[in-house]
């Protein structure tokens, strides 16, 4: 039978940094508090001219030159984004036509922190499918564009940045575990844009296009379903906790991560930690954080590695596969 693998990957993230030390003087914070509550020292921050599809541009470049290969031969593209360019065109058409992928089609992925995982999940399922050789799915958000910079709970978490995986024919993916619960909705969103509440209404705040978060009920849930779909997929892929090499979670909060990681029985060795650095940028976090396995020398070819999220809708995914690069 066919089977997928990760060929290559590249990541960008924009130059500008936010410091904790430059969001308390935005909002009543200290960099104290957003350290021992998050692990967050700083975020990188898009130009006001920078938008998701040019983040996106840039890793895909990367991931592709890595490889060594012509965007020409690509058979599809998946851009996982809850930070569109617009509503439509897709963000796929729009780096698709910048890279020149005449041979490609493709849409966006949208299951916000989850969607990288989900579009990981696609992708390996169009290789396995025998109908492609060459997918790209890339993670992207320009999460500042959604913020409300005077409300403290949420603009010290997001940061803007991106993340590519080439997916070909090969060894590489084991399992998956996904789900969705949509009864945990309220909790995070963005209100308005959409139909229910379009941006073009009068009567619409515009507070109400930003994130909003019930910060205490993502927490627990995240804590709990981080634990419960790794063990699903570990079982499904027949393995136990101890066999994978490599945890690779979603950066939302260190505390978090670390629950994850404790309950799974692995060391600090084997959990990719760099929310410190870029904060949570949504679907960026999980290329953003197999890169810095991979230079840190801890994710190696052979190597079973899992990459694990949760987040808004909600959304919940895993993934196994086995490191081929
Ligand atoms: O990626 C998508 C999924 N998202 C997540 O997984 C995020 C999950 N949630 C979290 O990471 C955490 O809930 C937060 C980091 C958002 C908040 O941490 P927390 O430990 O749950 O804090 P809290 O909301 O319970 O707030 C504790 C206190 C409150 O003050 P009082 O009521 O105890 O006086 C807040 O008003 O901390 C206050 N607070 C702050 N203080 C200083 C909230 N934000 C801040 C802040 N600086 N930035």
């Amino acid at each position: 039978m066919i089977n997928a693998k990760i060929s290559a990957f590249g990541c960008y993230v924009p130059p500008g940094v936010l410091t904790n030390q430059d969001l308390e003087k935005l909002v009543d914070t200290n960099d104290e508090w957003i350290l021992s509550r998050t692990g967050i020292h700083t975020r990188h921050i898009a130009a006001p001219d920078v938008a998701t599809s040019d983040l996106a541009f840039e890793a895909a470049r990367i991931c592709l030159a890595q490889r060594g290969m012509d965007a020409k031969d690509l058979d599809a593209i998946l851009v996982s984004t809850v930070t569109p360019d617009m509503f439509f065109p897709s963000t796929a058409c729009i780096v698709q036509n910048r890279l020149g992928a005449t041979g490609a089609w493709g849409f966006d992925i949208s299951a916000a922190c989850s969607s990288f995982v989900y579009g990981l999940t696609v992708g390996a399922n169009l290789i396995r499918g025998g109908t492609h050789k060459r997918v790209l799915v890339i993670g992207a958000d320009t999460m500042s564009r959604i913020i409300d910079y005077t409300d403290r709970a949420t603009c010290i978490l997001f940061g803007d940045g991106a993340g590519a995986f080439l997916l070909e024919e090969g060894d590489g993916y084991v399992a998956f575990h996904n789900e969705i619960d949509g009864s945990g909705g309220e909790a995070l969103k963005m209100p308005a844009g959409g139909s229910r509440m379009p941006s073009s209404h009068e009567t619409v705040d515009h507070r109400l296009h930003y994130v909003k978060q019930e910060g205490q009920a993502v927490f627990k849930y995240a804590v709990r379903k981080m634990e419960e779909a790794s063990l699903a997929v570990i079982r499904k892929a027949g393995l136990q906790p101890s066999d994978i090499k490599v945890l690779i979670p979603h950066q939302a909060n260190m505390r978090i991560i670390q629950a994850t990681a404790e309950r799974l029985g692995l060391g600090a060795d084997r959990v990719i930690i760099n929310i410190d650095k870029y904060g949570n940028t949504t679907a960026g976090t999980i290329p953003l954080a197999t890169r810095d396995a991979v230079e840190q020398g801890k994710l190696k070819q052979g190597d079973y590695v899992l990459f694990v999220t949760v987040g808004a809708g909600f959304t919940v995914g895993a993934n196994i596969w086995r490191w081929s690069i």
